[in-house]
């Protein structure tokens, strides 16, 4: 039914970065505590790791923090006290200019609503950010798109394709910097069982074949056992889980 949706590895894989020792945990919160203007604290002390290349699901009711703590991981929002270190770098104090530098070298984002650009094709899109960090197309734009099963859509614009194709063009976008981290927001919050399940599919070739780590926030508990690893969210604690 969705198999023929994912082809297996065809070309070498330039993005891949050799794999090194591990030099620790690429994620590691601690104690970390958020807490917005005079309201109770939505994260009260969440502490926990995520190694390199790992697949780590966030997970928890709606309103339980998850947005919150994906935004303090990827250095868009600071939070009230805790620690967050990524490859071994504490971001919490450091200055916007150079935590912005470690956004675009280290962390690819993915979002519910996809975030294209409606009137650009799929292509352009998933190049964008080669364009904006002016860094020349070695293949990998071809690449991603044929290992990500759009290559045939390449030149439709993202207004006029389906859920599902415009979240693998978002992820092949988040791919182009070769981040070293991927955060995921409900990414399949509005697809159908069978994209839901494409898309899942995407984010398991993207931590195999290139070593990516990837956070991915869902409400949805059933998805988040698709992987050994998560993080339930509950009443501001964070709750570690392996199978
Ligand atoms: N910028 C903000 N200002 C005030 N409250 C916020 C803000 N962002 C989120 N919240 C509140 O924090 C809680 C957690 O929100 P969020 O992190 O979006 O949860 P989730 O993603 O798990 O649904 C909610 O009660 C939400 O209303
Ligand atoms: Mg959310």
């Amino acid at each position: 039914m969705m198999a023929d949706n994912v082809r297996p590895p065809q070309t070498v894989n330039r993005l891949i970065i050799p794999k090194q020792p591990r030099m620790g945990p690429i994620v590691r919160v601690k104690d970390l505590v958020k807490r917005y203007d005079g309201r109770p604290a939505v994260l009260d002390g969440v502490t926990f790791e995520v190694s390199e290349g790992e697949f780590v699901m966030i997970y928890g009711r709606s309103g339980c923090g998850k947005t919150t703590l994906l935004n303090l991981l990827g250095g868009l929002d600071r939070p009230t006290a805790g620690l967050i270190a990524i490859e071994g770098q504490e971001i919490v104090g450091m200055p916007e200019d150079q935590l912005a530098k470690l956004r675009l070298r280290k962390i690819g984002f993915v979002f519910q609503d996809y975030n294209l650009l409606p009137d650009l094709t799929v292509r352009e899109n998933t190049e964008l950010p080669l364009r904006l960090s002016k860094v020349q197309d070695d293949g990998r734009v071809s690449e991603i798109l044929s290992k990500f099963d759009i290559a045939q859509i390449a030149n439709e614009t993202a207004n006029k394709i389906s859920g599902g194709e415009a979240q693998r063009t978002a992820i092949a976008r988040a791919m182009m910097n070769s981040p070293k981290i991927i955060l995921a927001d409900e990414p399949t919050g509005n697809l159908d069982a069978e994209n839901t399940e494409n898309v899942m599919r995407i984010f398991e070739l993207v931590t195999k074949d290139y070593g990516t780590t990837i956070v991915l926030a869902t409400h949805d508990k059933d998805l988040a056992k698709h992987s050994s690893s998560r993080v339930y969210l509950e009443n501001g604690k964070a709750t570690l889980e392996t199978d």
